[in-house]
């Protein structure tokens, strides 16, 4: 049995090693920073983005592994005689390459939007049978992402096939320009992307709009009510909650994979509409499952709650991890009390770290406050189920990866007085707070730095179970690590050791 489990251990290994997914080198790790559509739609500039760049250096996102500033929709201005799409000048007076510039100054990256269509979803021009000219302006810009959406696609949608084709011609136009530039896959998840998304893009979107809800029901978002995770569901739309988009995404949750992601869409943190544990709670489930965490709110408007929720270093070094597997639902149950709109039910996610760990998510969207359990033979049935994982035979440590959140104090701090990047490592060295710049994830981790690791809380022994009360609407999110064991050895991805 062990055998059977080590040799199918080292056939994924090999698996991720060898086949690269789009094979531009990019997105190695989810990628992570700012796009402006959640927070303020069409109200884009020149003058949004470069305060927001310097935005994201001043509060120290940037160092925290932010990089990616993302322009969406509503940019262009009809094409030219040569059919070359032009900027709005009114709202990019200086031109776009300017703007590319200027973040760039920052150590930042820039990134822009279009869609397979002959128009973007908010009317402006699309690059459907424009690619490569469109490409080569994206070029020109020197961007290094492009968000890719699916408004007016004429008609060329609704099979794998003529949906893939009209994804991949982008594709290669981008490649052909010969800058490395991450593509956003964003066609809602419609015709099966999750089976093709990963030949042609770093990451595709897999839901409809997400909107700032943690579990309304919205007819907006179909497919929700009758079989919300049926790939057949067509017409995605848009108000999709957190507990919509988890709930489809659930029965396919394991594709993502270094160098291509599922797009669970950008975050709703700090917009308002959920409260701070139901935030942590998607922020965390975000991040476990691999999706690109692009910050949606306007960083000028920041509360220091939201603040510190996006700057856990603990979490993002999940989201970061270099193993790059997702967590995947190992348990759900909808027999709990239920709200106004019939929602309630809770889940169990878990999923393998680099190192041996694990991560280990209680989220409950039931309408009361619950103890949950977690049993090691659920949490490792992706290594062998019936606890005939190594894993589940042996003892755990338990670390809360939300124990040593960034005290309200220091985030306020941040936002009324720091100016510059040199002001947000005064405050944020002071505060002993993690710097991805000088000590990325992955060295981090190495060295065990507790600032990644979690505040140890409790233990797990072999083929045991966790139980913890989870308040309503909110997740428990913990780091086991492997306790060393009667052998003095321990499991570890990487020797394959037990
Ligand atoms: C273009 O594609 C080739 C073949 O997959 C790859 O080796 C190369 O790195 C790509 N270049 C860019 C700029 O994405
Ligand atoms: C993070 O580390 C880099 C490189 O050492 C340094 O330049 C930067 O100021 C630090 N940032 C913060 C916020 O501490």
């Amino acid at each position: 049995m062990r055998k059977t489990i080590r040799r199918s251990v080292l056939l994924f290994a090999f698996a991720v090693d060898t086949v690269r997914a789009v094979n531009n080198g990019l997105a190695r790790t989810p990628p992570l920073g700012w796009n402006n559509w959640n927070s303020l739609g069409c109200d884009v500039s020149a003058e949004l983005l470069l305060d927001t760049a310097s935005r994201l250096v001043s509060l120290g996102l940037m160092d925290v592994g932010y990089k990616y500033t993302v322009l969406d929709d509503c940019w262009s201005d009809g094409r030219d005689d040569n059919g070359r799409i032009k900027v709005d000048l009114k709202r990019f007076p200086d031109g776009m390459s300017s703007v590319s510039a200027r973040i760039h100054d920052h150590g930042l990256l820039f990134g822009m939007y279009s869609s397979a269509g002959h128009m973007t979803c908010a009317r402006g021009e699309g690059s459907l049978d424009h690619e490569v000219a469109d490409a080569q302006s994206f070029a020109e810009f020197s961007i290094d992402y492009l968000k890719y959406d699916n408004c007016y696609s004429k008609g060329r949608a609704g099979s794998a096939s003529e949906t893939f084709a009209r994804y991949e011609t982008m594709a290669e136009a981008l490649n052909k320009t010969g800058r490395p530039i991450v593509y956003s896959l964003c066609n809602w998840g419609e015709d099966f992307v999750m089976s093709w998304g990963v030949s042609i893009a770093n990451s595709w979107r897999i839901s409809g709009d997400i909107y700032d809800s943690f579990s309304r029901p919205d007819d907006r978002c179909s497919c929700t009510e009758n079989d919300p995770s049926s790939p057949w569901c067509v017409s995605p739309g848009a108000h999709c909650s957190v507990l919509t988009i988890l709930n489809k995404i659930a029965p396919y949750a394991d594709r993502g994979q270094p160098g291509g992601w599922q797009d669970l869409d950008a975050l709703e943190v700090g917009l308002g509409g959920m409260t701070d544990d139901e935030y942590i709670a998607h922020f965390s489930l975000w991040a476990a499952l691999k999706s690109p965490l692009l910050i949606g709110a306007d960083l000028r408007t920041l509360s220091p709650e939201a603040l510190a929720i996006l700057n856990n270093p603990a979490v993002l070094a999940i989201s970061q991890d270099v193993l790059g597997v997702p967590a995947t639902r190992v348990e759900r149950n909808t027999d709990v009390p239920k709200d106004r709109y019939g929602v309630g039910e809770t889940h169990i996610w878990s999923g393998p770290l680099s190192g041996g760990d694990q991560v280990l998510i209680f989220l409950n969207a039931a309408n009361t406050d619950l103890e949950m359990v977690a049993y090691l033979e659920d949490v490792f049935v992706g290594q062998g189920p019936s606890c005939s994982a190594p894993q589940c035979n042996q003892d755990w440590v338990v670390h809360d990866l939300w124990g040593s959140r960034m005290d309200d104090k220091v985030a306020k701090e941040l936002l009324e007085k720091s100016k510059s990047r040199e002001d947000a490592a005064r405050i944020l060295q002071a505060a002993n707070h993690y710097n991805a710049s000088s000590l990325p994830y992955k060295e981090g981790l190495e060295k065990l730095d507790i600032r990644l690791l979690g505040t140890k809380v409790d233990e797990i022994s072999a083929r045991g179970s966790l139980s913890i009360k989870v308040k309503r609407h909110s997740a428990k999110v913990f780091r086991l690590r492997p306790k060393l064991g009667i052998t003095g050895k321990r499991y570890n991805h990487f020797k394959d050791e037990l």
